[in-house]
């Protein structure tokens, strides 16, 4: 709803754009209009002005049903035809799925059955869905099928929120608009990539999604292994999706997580620790979370890319819940330098070079390095160059839910993964899961407001590296 003002304040949404809410409760249009008008106040990244929301306000309507009722789906029908009708939308749909999977064959079979989506040849309808894409393999498949009945490959628009933060294209840009960086992108310089999704919060009320669900699916699954493709792939021939889709789908066919998942995968759960300065429950203690749940909260897993280009670089990807810090970033880490002229004692300092991307927060790109400590010896130590987006740019960054709502409405598509994307994520990962289901232990503990479990370090150590501290 905030993306959706902002899009209005922007000036980006024409006069005539409606919004209309479905669900259960027993609401009039003006219950769901104060919704939006409170969530909007609150979490609006632009000022409020009283002039945008009552434009907005004019398309707002609200329809109660359930999913199983035709008649409520009649009332959505002719909510949408009126609105159609008063405010020349022309039968233009975008449906928007915030629901559970579960849902997602009724709901559809419904918009089928009555009709709501018209005939399509002078009008467009669209299917925004949002993950979980399933929660393996086979569910991904059979979520496609029944998507597919009504809306064709073009008309669907998976939602990986991370595809549309301002960061996350930027590392398109990094890497195909400069040859600054271009030369060490590969195994030849290369020594490992991580990917961290670091998080301070725990799971909030979320316990009815999350639990079951796990770190690994609601976060590596997709926004991970879509940073990873980003990374990782070759230049496409152009920023046309279907392009920027060939280049993603080929890297994330070469990606596997090394089969020995003992020592190549870690997964955690916290447990009541220090955040904050406030003592914080654990996992198994949180509302809704079942007292003997072996759902992870931190999953790290070991994923190589088998190509010419990256063949022999391990990527470690890594999410938490309750982590110390909130921070998502990627960083190259490069070999260290084939030899150095300088005695050992004044290089102690040194680490590897590395390129880190920052994607959230303190938004910009870091490049590490040794230099000369001033003074008479050839001491070395880190330093660091710096990006920041503040610094360079005067306009602030908008929500990623604006780019993404805003490109669903102009059938712009190369933000949005296809459902190939999807199926190979979940061929990395299955077997993963699979491993961990196995195990007749729970995740590995790890206090809240520390950086994991004790095995995540000692995946990478057996690989001679460590974790950054972000
Ligand atoms: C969502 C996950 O996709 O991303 C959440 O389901 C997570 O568990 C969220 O908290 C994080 O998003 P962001 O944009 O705050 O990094």
């Amino acid at each position: 709803m905030p993306a959706v003002y902002d899009l209005a304040n922007r000036g980006l949404l024409p006069p005539g754009f409606g919004l209309v809410g479905f669900a259960r409760r027993d609401w009039a249009d003006q219950d769901f209009a104060k919704v939006v008008h409170d969530a909007v106040k609150e979490n609006a990244r632009t000022r409020f002005r009283e002039e945008v929301w009552e434009q907005l306000l004019e398309g707002i309507r609200f329809v109660p049903g359930t999913f199983d009722s035709d008649e409520a789906f009649q009332r959505l029908r002719t909510t949408l035809e009126e609105l159609d009708q008063a405010r020349g939308t022309s039968g233009n749909h975008a449906f928007y799925l915030s629901i559970p999977p579960s849902y997602f064959e009724q709901v559809i079979s419904q918009l089928k059955r009555n009709a709501i989506t018209g005939d399509g040849e002078n009008t467009w309808n669209r299917v925004v869905i949002e993950k979980p894409f399933g929660h393996d393999l086979r569910s991904a498949r059979e979520l496609n099928n029944v998507v597919s009945q009504l809306f064709s490959p073009p008309e669907v628009f998976r939602i990986d929120h991370y595809l549309g933060k301002e960061t996350v294209q930027n590392m398109l840009a990094m890497r195909f608009a400069n040859e600054l960086f271009e030369p060490f992108w590969n195994r030849n310089y290369v020594s490992h990539v991580e990917i961290t999704m670091a998080e301070d919060i725990g799971i909030g009320g979320r316990a009815g999604y999350y639990d079951g669900i796990g770190a690994a699916r609601d976060v590596i699954q997709n926004h991970l292994l879509q940073l990873l493709a980003l990374v990782a792939m070759e230049e496409p021939t152009s920023f046309e999706a279907s392009q920027l889709r060939t280049e993603k789908t080929k890297v994330l066919a070469a990606a596997r997580v090394p089969s020995d998942y003992a020592a190549h995968t870690a997964r955690g759960q916290y447990a009541t620790g220090w955040q904050g300065g406030q003592l914080v429950r654990g996992y198994l203690e949180e509302d809704g979370v079942s007292p003997d749940s072996r759902t992870e909260t931190y999953a790290a897993i070991r994923v190589d890319v088998d190509n010419r280009r990256w063949a022999g670089v391990p990527f470690y990807l890594r999410t938490a819940k309750r982590m110390p810090r909130r921070v998502t970033e990627v960083a190259l880490v490069l070999k260290q330098a084939p030899h150095l002229p300088f005695p050992a004692t004044e290089t102690a300092a040194l680490g590897q070079n590395a390129l880190v991307m920052r994607v959230q927060p303190d938004e910009g790109v870091t490049l590490r390095f040794g230099a000369k400590v001033p003074g008479t010896q050839m001491e070395i130590r880190d330093v660091s160059m710096d990006f920041v987006y503040g610094g360079s740019f005067t306009e602030t960054s908008p929500e990623a839910y604006e780019r993404l709502i805003l490109d669903v409405l102009l059938g712009d598509p190369p933000l949005f993964p296809q459902h190939e994307e999807v199926e190979l994520g979940w061929k990395i990962l299955d077997p993963v899961l699979e491993y961990w289901d196995s195990l007749p232990t729970q995740p590995d503990p790890y206090a809240a407001g520390t950086w994991g479990p004790a095995s995540a370090a000692e995946m990478l150590a057996r690989d001679g590296n460590t974790w950054r501290r972000p």
